[in-house]
């Protein structure tokens, strides 16, 4: 079975090989965009990118999606040392912190940590380390995940790597926007890209096909757009 990249709308994604299903950032019960809800949500392992609101899914109860799922799932979480201490004290129970350029086996391969230049303060003011993204291989195919950032030089070296797909925010004000990401597919070189973190909210509104046209002309990236709930399959 091929590598079947879900959007869930925002930053959060699913990833599915033939016998584990991987999610990343799970911010769906106040999330506008979302698909399913967090009841809905499978997961036998979650990599979070940093702990703000829209990627732990904090709601306005006071509860956080990523705390729900992975309590209810027993999934195992995957995020930098600072955040992981963090759900550990909300009850997680299986959680690895790591920090940048480290690289955990999982049972579908491996996830390395990498830079992202964002900020990660946890919604309760505590410190939650750097933010991060992940460079996920499965079933021999290497996906990267930015997480929230603004383009950087080091991408170049991400890149080298050898990236099949490369999932990169354009929703611009909190990251990087579209011109950005033109100059990070430049540098990260992956054969494919799938936007995110956009048309969430007004402030993050993009022109999605202007997006890809620009990619097509402009990369060598074959550019994937999809609407919440749809999936590309990774051969
Ligand atoms: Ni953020
Ligand atoms: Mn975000």
């Amino acid at each position: 079975m091929a590598l079947k990249l879900i959007w869930h709308g925002h930053g959060t994604w699913s990833l599915h090989t033939a016998d584990h299903k991987i999610l990343i950032d799970p911010f769906l019960t106040s999330n506008p965009a979302a698909d399913i809800s967090a009841d809905q949500a499978q997961a036998d392992t979650i990599l979070l990118t940093h702990g703000h609101g829209d990627h732990v899914g904090a709601n306005a109860d006071g509860t956080f999606d990523i705390v729900e799922i992975a309590k209810r799932t027993g999934a195992h979480v995957i995020c930098i040392y600072e955040t992981a201490n963090w759900l550990s004290a909300k009850g997680v129970k299986h959680v690895t912190g790591m920090n940048l350029g480290g690289t955990v086996k999982l049972p579908f391969g491996s996830a390395k940590m990498t830079l992202a230049l964002h900020s990660n303060g946890l919604p309760d003011g505590t410190y939650g380390g750097m933010p991060a993204g992940f460079v996920v291989e499965a079933d021999g195919r290497k996906v990267y995940f930015a997480g929230d950032t603004a383009v950087f030089q080091d991408m170049q070296m991400i890149g080298e790597a050898g990236l099949d797909v490369a999932v990169l925010p354009i929703g611009d004000l909190f990251t990087m926007g579209p011109a950005d990401s033109i100059a990070a597919l430049r540098l990260l070189q992956p054969k494919a890209v799938v936007p995110g973190h956009y048309n969430t909210w007004p402030p993050i509104e993009q022109d999605v096909d202007a997006w890809a046209e620009s990619v097509r002309n402009e990369s060598n990236a074959t550019p994937n757009v999809l609407k919440p709930g749809e999936s590309l399959s990774i051969a």
